[in-house]
């Protein structure tokens, strides 16, 4: 590692792999026109990290799709590829304890009050629906009480005045509950955006780790050193020294913000939000920040970004529970809400019990299907084909209602209160139907016609 911010990153991951990168030196706009970008390439099967050095209105280069290839995600965590979520748990296992700094980058220029204007930074507008242009990489790092342990989660974000952002803590997770505490004892919880970090820094904080167990502490785990960081002015709070660009403010629990609709990882426009509002009394950048913006809506960034973790620690939890799982997949068409497994089932219900613990433990699942080992658990088709020749509705489904789940599931009520569906599609052991077979010899003679075109014609 020759430094932990992400310009360090960008420049070994451009020599090592120029193939992954496309820097697009036309001018685009900020309005819409990179997501724009970012469709067309995904619906041409391509993924590369993008660079915009020339954006009209931004006073700086914008970065994206950082996440957007999970190959991509393998090589920044040092993974052989099919190795990524044991080499994930692996390195956040190892977390470790922060390395406070006095000074690093993103002390570089340091603006407050009066200097202070959030429309001067480079917001994207990402869809036509969206309210207006938004921060999405935003990581919000709050600490409790006692200055102790920290968090780390995104939040989108809109700029509302100079000073101001209307944010959403719709998922509910531990800041949600930190500014709870901060409201029984009738304070205001001190907060920092971290706008652009290393992308291990950005992997880390999509963990929904324990109350307990500080991200940054499992970002040092997958950077493989110490997070080195540097204390905000007005708060102290530990941001990464090398960050982009840091907002540091206030939430007051009291206080209402307008912000959504914005184009969410379900496809849909949802404007489902919590409106709290961050007031912002510092600016941190480094000298000659880039922005770093996360693609919005069910792109193949943002739903990397938030699973990669997730299913890791699913993997990790149901093997140690259930050691007949021997894969999970989040499948892309099912955003955060469909799960494959394949179980390698050795005694009968094994394969339920696995959906039974997936449905339990990921707040966002809503259907699990469950299939034999030899099924290929990353191909939808392959999923359907089990599901339509070994699932029987009437035996093999388990539906359970009132759990709480995401917000953003515009089929569920407001608060997310969602069914849960768990489908066995497995053979079960009365399953006595035959595999369609091809001879060796004849494979081997249509493996041979295959790889020679000219065999076509010869007959
Ligand atoms: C790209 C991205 C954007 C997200 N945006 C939001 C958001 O706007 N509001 C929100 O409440 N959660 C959002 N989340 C989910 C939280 O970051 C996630 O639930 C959080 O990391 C949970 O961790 P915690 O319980 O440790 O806080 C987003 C996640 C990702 C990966």
């Amino acid at each position: 590692m020759t430094g932990q911010g992400l310009q360090d990153f960008l420049r070994d991951y451009e020599v090592a792999h120029p193939d992954d990168v496309r820097t697009v030196d036309r001018e685009v706009s900020l309005d819409q026109d990179i997501t724009a970008v970012v469709w067309e390439l995904a619906d041409r099967g391509e993924h590369p990290l993008l660079r915009f050095p020339c954006v009209k209105g931004a006073d700086r280069e914008v970065v994206t799709n950082l996440f957007a290839s999970r190959a991509r995600i393998e090589r920044m965590l040092g993974a052989h590829p099919g190795e990524l979520h044991n080499r994930y748990q692996h390195l956040a296992a190892g977390a470790m304890e922060m390395a406070e700094l006095d000074g690093g980058p993103v002390t570089g220029r340091v603006d407050a009050g009066d200097r202070i204007d959030l429309f001067d930074l480079p917001l994207l507008t990402h869809f036509a629906t969206d309210l207006g242009p938004y921060i999405t990489s935003g990581i919000v790092v709050a600490e409790d009480a006692t200055g102790g342990r920290g968090n780390l989660s995104y939040h989108r974000s809109v700029v509302a005045s100079a000073t101001s952002l209307g944010t959403s803590l719709h998922s509910r997770g531990d800041l949600w509950r930190l500014l709870q505490d901060a409201a029984a004892s009738g304070r205001r919880l001190p907060v920092a955006m971290v706008i652009g970090a290393h992308p291990l820094f950005m992997l880390a904080a999509s963990a929904r780790a324990p109350f307990d167990v500080d991200e940054r502490e499992i970002a040092g785990g997958l950077l493989g050193e110490p997070l080195e960081v540097v204390r905000t002015p007005r708060h102290g709070l530990r941001v990464p020294a090398s960050s982009e660009v840091v907002l540091e403010g206030e939430i007051d629990p009291a206080a209402d913000e307008d912000e959504g609709p914005f184009g969410e990882f379900s496809g849909y426009s949802s404007d489902r939000s919590t409106r709290n509002r961050i007031d912002v009394c510092t600016v941190m950048q480094r000298k000659g920040a880039v922005w770093v913006d996360v693609v919005g809506g069910n792109s193949h960034e943002h739903l990397n970004l938030g699973r990669v973790p997730r299913e890791a620690e699913m993997i990790a939890k149901l093997k140690d529970r259930f050691p007949s799982v021997v894969g999970v997949h989040y499948p892309n068409s099912g955003t955060h809400f469909h799960c494959y497994v394949a179980v390698d089932e050795r005694r009968v219900g094994e394969a339920r019990q696995a959906l039974l613990g997936l449905l339990g433990w990921d707040p966002y699942l809503k259907t699990v299907v469950a299939v034999d080992a030899d099924v290929d658990i990353t191909s939808d088709e392959a999923v359907l084909w089990a599901l339509a020749t070994h699932f029987q509705p009437a035996r093999d489904m388990m539906v359970i209602d009132g759990l709480p789940g995401s917000a953003l599931d515009p089929s569920a009520d407001k608060l997310g209160t969602t069914s849960r569906l768990a489908l066995d599609a497995t053979r079960g052991p009365d399953f006595d139907a035959q595999r369609i077979q091809i001879s060796e010899a004849a494979r081997a003679v249509g493996r041979e016609i295959a790889a020679d075109r000219a065999g076509d014609l010869d007959g």
